[in-house]
């Protein structure tokens, strides 16, 4: 017959973390995580958790396994510096990161979209370049290039004051913070849009280039028999207040890498219209062949902010 005082509720007993077997595991270490008060930061940390343990039980991980694992995260931060991201770029050749910019645009990857990944090279504070103007800021060879570019919003009026970042690899394949051959800031720019939503400017027109294969990326990316380049691309970043900062990149439409791309970044609607330029050249040092690339961005209304820097 319990007493009035035994029959009191009492609260449960904090769960035990005493494990009991490899199927106990991850409800336990779940349960200590219980009392997170960031209520994202439990959701996104709980999620973590049961996927790594998933991903370990699949493969049946093995302790020679994890170790490397450990000493694969350990060399991807070893191997990050201000001139270099690589856990960005990691995240880039597993898809990871195409994947987490289809998920946050395109009405949240319901449809198209006009972004693309960000990937390692973005730098802040490029210079500012007057409509027309040029990227090279230290001799660089390469057929030249004349864009004509529009910004609007998703009903075609155009987006006056939009800062576009523009920054591009050299012909030979390398960022200016890869090559002491090109001065600081070479092939990087910052525009404005006229009224009527347009920035222009001359370049070179980029080519392929590999990511860097010196660290745990490019050790991935031997083991499994897999290319290292990217087919030409422009960057762009839009940003204005009001507006969701589109990052994108603009590809080329001949590149023999298109549809290879290491980092996933290609979709139908970034492949650009590289022109073969004709007739008399828009500048008179102009003897090569030369092209012209028009295209417009679309910006959706959103909150407008600039992403974390890669490298300095
Ligand atoms: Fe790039």
């Amino acid at each position: 017959m319990p007493t009035a005082r035994s029959a009191t509720v009492q609260p449960p007993p904090a769960p035990s973390s005493i494990i009991t077997g490899e199927g106990s595991l991850t409800d336990i270490v779940i349960a200590a995580m219980a009392g997170t008060a960031d209520r994202r930061t439990r959701e996104v940390a709980e999620a973590f958790v049961r996927h790594m343990h998933a991903f370990a039980r699949e493969v049946r991980l093995t302790e020679a396994e994890f170790e490397y694992g450990i000493d694969f995260l350990n060399r991807i931060g070893q191997a990050t510096h201000d001139l270099h991201n690589e856990a960005i770029l990691f995240s880039d050749v597993i898809g990871f990161s195409t994947l987490v910019c289809l998920l946050n645009n395109g009405n949240a990857g319901a449809t198209e979209t006009a972004s693309a990944l960000l990937g390692p090279f973005w730098r802040m504070n490029s210079p500012r370049v007057a409509n027309g103007g040029s990227l090279i800021r230290s001799p660089t060879p390469g057929p030249a290039l004349f864009a004509d570019c529009r910004v609007t919003d998703p009903k075609g009026l155009p987006l006056a004051g939009v800062e576009v970042d523009v920054w591009q690899a050299s012909p030979v394949g390398l960022y200016e913070n890869q090559d002491p051959g090109q001065c600081d800031m070479n092939l990087r720019g910052k525009f404005t849009t006229d009224a009527d939503g347009r920035f222009s400017f001359r370049s070179v027109k980029p080519a392929g280039y590999p990511v860097p294969t010196d660290g745990p990326s490019g050790d991935l990316l031997r083991a499994q028999g897999r290319h290292p380049f990217r087919p030409a691309h422009l960057h762009f970043l839009g940003f204005k207040e009001g507006y969701k900062t589109l990052v994108t990149q603009v590809f080329v439409d001949d590149d023999e890498r298109l549809e290879s791309d290491v980092v996933f970044g290609v979709t139908a609607h970034l492949v650009g219209n590289y022109r073969p330029g004709k007739g008399t050249p828009p500048a008179p040092d102009v003897t090569g062949p030369w092209y012209r690339l028009d295209y417009q961005f679309v910006m959706e209304p959103g909150v407008a902010k600039l992403p974390r820097p890669p490298i300095k």
